[in-house]
């Protein structure tokens, strides 16, 4: 089965082709971060816009380096939520008018669902259950994967995602967005001991997170040395940062793999490129004879094969969407 996949939740705007659910054809990227980073953040409006401008060409890229044509195609599937509306709905609409014009059934696909899906692509061997550690721009939680399609949250963040956290610590330091990789780069050499920073304590869930405290304790420490006119260890500050992050993400997803069951850990998302999560989670699934997958780089920021690989999975349980299908800002997994 063939799918034509399209992703535009963010700042990215993605195509790909996939066959069985496993194997990229094609996965083309047009990525928008150097226009948002002039403003240190994604200016939805200019998302929206950008995807617009480039879906068209990119679909015929992705095509064309997949060396099929539209008569081929076996599916459309696209990302309807979650993410910014708007950028969303111009996924989801181009995507509308692909499925209708060549009379090929419509496939909508949860965002984070495919940053799971990420994983089959780059380990055939996995399959479900397991439990995933998704950790993105927007969102950060921890998911009991039961099938390919039946998956609940059993943890989440109460306020920041982790990468906002990143993006945001990022931006105090006068990094460049989005902050992750830059704040991994500064990290380098720094000590992780450099700087105490707050590891929260969420009271009536031992699964859920926060990191609007941590982010806070940054801005401050950041803004009082400026104002003192102390100098300050910026690679400590990001390792410690980095370690503090870590910390909150973890030992969550050991408790959470153990308490559910599971004997395997699966990290998702952009967040599961940051080398000192990687090294934990390895450290930690070692200690506690869990297995461990971490998706490669190129896999863990948005792009439309993870769509195009849960959307084969969708297809199977016959998961389809009508003309009516909306985008949705929020959606349950
Ligand atoms: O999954 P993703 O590409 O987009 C969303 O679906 O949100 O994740 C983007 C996030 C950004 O916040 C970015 O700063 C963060 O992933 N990120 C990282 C690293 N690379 C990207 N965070 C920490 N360390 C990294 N190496």
């Amino acid at each position: 089965m063939l799918i034509l996949a399209f992703e535009s939740s963010c700042d990215e705007t993605a195509v790909a082709v996939v066959r069985d659910g496993r194997t990229v054809l094609s996965d083309a990227i047009l990525s928008q971060a150097d226009m948002h980073a002039i403003y240190g953040g994604v200016v939805p409006e200019i998302a929206s816009r950008k995807h617009i401008e480039g879906i068209a060409a990119l679909t015929d890229q992705a095509l064309k380096e997949a060396g099929v044509t539209r008569e081929d195609i076996d599916a459309v599937a696209v990302t309807c939520g979650p993410g910014l509306i708007g950028a969303l709905l111009v996924g989801v609409n181009f995507a509308k008018s692909v499925a209708y014009a060549l009379g090929k059934p419509l496939i909508p696909v949860h965002h984070l669902r495919g940053h799971i899906a990420a994983n089959y692509i780059a380990f055939p061997e996995l399959e479900p259950p397991f439990l995933a550690l998704c950790i993105s721009g927007g969102n950060s939680m921890l998911v009991n994967v039961q099938g390919y399609t039946e998956m609940n949250i059993v943890g989440a963040t109460r306020d920041d995602a982790a990468g906002e956290c990143f993006d945001k610590v990022a931006r105090v330091l006068g990094l460049p967005y989005p902050g992750g990789k830059p704040m991994e780069e500064l990290a380098r050499g720094g000590d992780d001991c450099a700087y105490v920073l707050p590891r929260s304590h969420v009271a009536d869930s031992d699964l859920d997170m926060s990191f609007s405290g941590l982010k806070t304790a940054v801005v401050n420490l950041v803004h009082n040395a400026a104002q003192k006119g102390e100098p300050l260890d910026r690679p400590g500050l990001a390792a410690s940062f980095a370690a503090a992050v870590s910390d909150e993400l973890v030992p969550r997803a050991i408790l959470a793999a153990k308490r559910y069951g599971h004997h395997t850990v699966v990290a998702a998302g952009g967040v599961a490129a940051n080398s000192r999560i990687r090294s934990d989670l390895e450290r930690a699934c070692r200690e506690n004879g869990l297995r461990l997958f971490l998706p490669p780089l190129k896999l863990c920021g948005d792009n439309g094969a993870m769509i195009g690989c849960q959307a084969y999975y969708e297809s199977r349980c016959l998961h389809y969407a009508d003309m009516s299908l909306n985008a949705y800002a929020n959606l349950e997994i």
